[in-house]
């Protein structure tokens, strides 16, 4: 029988435990499947006692017999992808046989970089907080037609190609008076970097390449079941998150389609995955963000420092106007709840339930949620001291933690399935 795909992801700024979860789940799935986003992603997987970040690679590889589907949607840097393969080599874990590259997916140059680097400079006070790694510049040139894809390496005119892109590159970085000489990726030189990700390179030539729509639909067609794995979060979404504070992709449910190429009514459950509370990385709007010391005490208990960057992350409490956005924009069908053991030992949990703006209430994510006349409305639940770690069921779950959670089902209309209680595989609590 035919089968649909399901999607797993973000409902706020990224950075929900999508990693952790998609590993999770892998085994009940024959394909994991990246649809959209690059290296800005940092998905963490802690198997056992050791702990993995993948950036390119879906997390369905530490399932053997999950078949991994890196899509036309997605965005790849060799340097990146081959230091996430050594990573993997170093703890055994073979990626030859079950990843597969779509010919479709773009590059990420040397120059991409140079450029993210280059802009987010002239941005000055008005930067995104970009991860730096190419993200923005590569879909530009995507959707500008001069882009150069995976399926392009093998092509006998493709270092004319590059070197082409690459001028232009160089030409725009100097309208920007950058100071070339001394510009470092990743601490390296960049002519030293260019000569390593051209060395890079050709390790993706051993990679099986693939057409994904092609080989996603015919597995539709013979009842494999797929699992479409999201980066960033919806709050992120090009269109839908607070522009230009925002990635350069669809990490909506939208994005599985144009970035797997599956049709809409191929897609059956979408799983979308919150933290107990907020966290943001970067710039950009945050109107639950916490300043006080409840801030530092959820980045403390959390580890909310970025998996790809390393930079502290900003956190707040739940904000329910923007996760029931979220869940609109997806078709969110079941909901997941990460780090609810992170909530444990506050006095009080606090939820945004609306916003006020010039003295009037309203549920709506505003045009400019930056804008200083905002009042966030929220509600206060009493908080609970248990350690959830040890706990397995739900019902075990102290009370306050349950009316939270009873109260997050009742607002949204979703049924929360999965309540998570720490970064390892064992601590999940599925309902
Ligand atoms: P992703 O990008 O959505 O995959 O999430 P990240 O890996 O960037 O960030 C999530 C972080 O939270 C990682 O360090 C995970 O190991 C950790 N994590 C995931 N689930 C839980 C949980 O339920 N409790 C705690 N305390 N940590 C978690
Ligand atoms: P995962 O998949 C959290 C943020 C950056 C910045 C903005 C634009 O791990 O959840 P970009 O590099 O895309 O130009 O950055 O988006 N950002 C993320 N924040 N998690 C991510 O991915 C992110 N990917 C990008 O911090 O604010
Ligand atoms: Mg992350």
């Amino acid at each position: 029988m035919e089968s649909k795909t399901d999607v797993l992801l973000g409902l706020q700024w990224g950075d929900e435990g999508k990693g952790k979860i998609v590993d999770v789940l892998a085994p009940a799935y024959d394909i994991v499947a990246r649809f959209q986003g690059g290296p800005n992603a940092g998905h963490t997987i802690e198997v056992g006692d050791k702990k993995f970040v993948l950036h390119t690679i879906p997390s369905g590889i530490f399932n053997k017999d999950t078949i991994n589907v890196i899509g036309n949607g997605v965005l790849i840097d060799p340097f990146v992808f081959s230091k996430e393969l050594d990573a993997l080599a170093s703890s055994g874990v073979d990626v030859s046989k079950n990843v597969l590259i779509s010919r479709k997916a773009h590059l990420i140059l040397p120059t991409h970089r140079l450029l993210d680097a280059v802009y987010e400079k002239a941005k000055g006070k008005e930067k995104i907080g970009s991860t730096l790694k190419g993200i923005g510049p590569a879909y530009t040139d995507k959707t500008a037609r001069k882009g150069l894809r995976i399926g392009d390496i093998i092509l006998s005119d493709f270092n004319h190609r590059y070197q082409k892109i690459r001028q232009q590159h160089i030409k725009i970085a100097l309208l920007y008076n950058a100071d070339l000489e001394n510009i470092t990726i990743e601490g390296i030189p960049f002519e030293a970097y260019e000569k390593t990700w051209l060395e890079k390179l050709k390790i993706l030539q051993q990679f099986e390449k693939t057409d994904s729509e092609y080989f996603l639909n015919k597995a539709l067609k013979k009842g494999k079941r797929i699992l479409a794995e999201g980066a960033q979060g919806t709050m992120l979404d090009i269109d839908f998150g607070a522009y230009p504070f925002v990635t350069s992709s669809s990490t909506t449910s939208a994005g599985v389609c144009s970035g797997l190429g599956i049709p809409p009514a191929k897609v059956g459950k979408v799983f979308g995955i919150f933290k107990a509370y907020c966290t943001r990385v970067g710039s950009g709007p945050f109107p639950t963000e916490l300043f006080d010391n409840t801030g530092e005490e959820l980045r403390k208990k959390g580890h909310e420092f970025g998996a790809t960057t390393g930079r502290p992350r900003r956190c707040g409490w739940l904000d329910l106007p923007a996760l029931k956005y979220a869940i609109m924009l997806n078709g969110v069908t079941e909901l997941k709840m990460m780090k609810a053991d992170v909530l444990s030992g506050f006095p009080e949990v606090k939820v945004a339930t609306g916003y006020k703006i010039n003295g009037k209430l309203t549920e709506r994510v505003p045009f400019n949620p930056d804008r200083t006349d905002i009042d966030v409305v929220y509600k206060t639940f009493e908080g609970w001291n248990d350690k959830l770690e040890e706990i397995t069921v739900f019902d075990e779950l102290p009370d306050p933690l349950k009316n939270y959670i009873y109260f997050i089902e009742t607002e949204t209309g979703i049924p929360i399935k999965l309540v998570s209680v720490g970064p390892n595989r064992k601590e999940t609590i599925v309902r």
